[in-house]
């Protein structure tokens, strides 16, 4: 079969032809049909994001048919259209340690165990492929999913599935008052369409990128988009204004920046009793005064990853059509030229990915 592999980072992506995965205990084997390439992706086999078990097939997410599966799992049937969430546990309930598969991340504080380790070396695999050798933990069936049809789109299910897990974690009420910081970004437009599914009053979508942020509001009259000025005191105003009172709830999903202040607007934003999730990708310390968390009784948590049965309720809401994703841009791509792919998804912007049909 044809694969993108990383040797070892830095080294770039290559297409190769190699032997089909073998199916093997605890696991199954997809014929891949969709799987969204991250606007990182390149970033990321540099080295810069974390570091990767190599050599490997990259990828990691995706939608594809199941073809085998081991007589030991059944979190999947052949046959079925299936998400691949490459998000393994090792399951022990006192200690629970995570990694994702064909990608960067350990969960927890990042470091790397004999445990993890172990993990990321009896399951080297990834989803830029056309087939893939999966644990069948990692796996979540989409009943329905045949007939809905559109897998392109269905590849964006990890991104919307992770937002979907911070909005849960924020306890967004129906008629809520939202902040996203960084919706112009694929995670932070995800993260837009998960609040207005579960009924927010007004979102501020806020960014850098208007076109993008425009977009969003033209999807519902919910959202207003708010055009960081780079000052924290202005953006700060600018989203209590644009949603006409203080935010309950702040969800950050900015990639990196050079400063938190963003990311401290939308704190600053924060009403009494305010949540603020964080789920992007900043490498900045935030300059939290302990006693504004303190007097406005403010909830701060962060969100890695999501469980599977987060990615099964975002299904039902898209099969049911609560959550409309006909607002999301695909850009299809095929495995042949990896270095062109890259440059894509780097350069796709808001509500638009690059999906992969291997
Ligand atoms: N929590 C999790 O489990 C999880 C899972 C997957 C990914 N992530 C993280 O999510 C982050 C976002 O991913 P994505 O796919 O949404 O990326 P993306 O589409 O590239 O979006 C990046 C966002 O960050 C903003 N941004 C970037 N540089 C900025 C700067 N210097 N100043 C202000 N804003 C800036 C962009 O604003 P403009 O476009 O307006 O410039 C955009 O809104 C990633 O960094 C990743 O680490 C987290």
């Amino acid at each position: 079969m044809k694969a993108w592999i990383l040797d070892e980072p830095g080294s770039g992506v290559r297409l190769q032809e190699v032997a089909d995965p073998r199916l093997r205990s605890g696991g199954a084997i997809l014929r891949m049909l969709a799987v969204q390439v991250p606007g990182y992706t390149r970033a990321l086999t540099e080295g810069t994001r974390g570091g990767i078990a190599t050599p490997t097939v990259l990828g990691i997410g995706g939608i594809g048919r199941v073809e085998a599966v081991a007589e030991d799992v059944h979190t999947v049937r052949p046959g079925d259209i299936a998400l691949c969430t490459g998000f393994l546990s090792t399951g022990r309930i006192a200690h629970p340690e995570e990694v994702l598969l064909g990608w960067t991340g350990i969960g927890g504080r990042g470091v790397q165990t004999p445990a993890t380790d172990a993990m990321r070396a009896v399951w080297r695999t990834g989803t830029f492929a056309e087939r893939a050798l999966m644990p069948g933990s990692t796996l979540v069936a989409l009943p329905g999913a045949d007939e809905y049809g559109d897998f392109d789109r269905l590849a964006f299910l990890p991104w919307l599935t992770v937002a979907a897990s911070a909005v849960e974690k924020s306890e967004l009420a129906p008629g809520g008052r939202v902040a996203v910081i960084g919706g112009s970004g694929r995670m932070g437009g995800a993260a837009v369409l998960l609040a207005l599914a579960r009924g927010a009053g007004s979102v501020a979508a806020v960014g850098r990128n208007t076109a993008a942020l425009d977009r969003l509001a033209a999807l519902d009259p919910r959202v207003q988009p708010v055009r960081s000025v780079g000052n924290r005191r202005a953006d700060a105003e600018a989203i209590v204004a644009a949603l006409g009172g203080e935010a309950d709830v702040t969800l950050d999903a900015l990639g990196p920046t050079p400063t938190a202040d963003l990311t401290m607007a939308g704190f600053d934003a924060l009403g009494l009793d305010g949540a603020m999730v964080l789920l992007g990708g900043v490498q900045q310390d935030l300059p939290i005064v302990y006693n504004e968390v303190m007097r406005r009784r403010i909830t701060l948590r962060g969100s890695w990853m999501a469980a599977s049965e987060t990615a099964y309720a975002v299904w039902r809401q898209i099969s049911s059509g609560v959550l409309d994703l006909r607002g999301v841009d695909v850009v299809p791509a095929t495995l042949d030229d990896p270095a062109t792919v890259l440059d894509r998804a780097e350069q796709t912007s808001g509500l638009s990915f690059v999906a992969l049909r291997p």
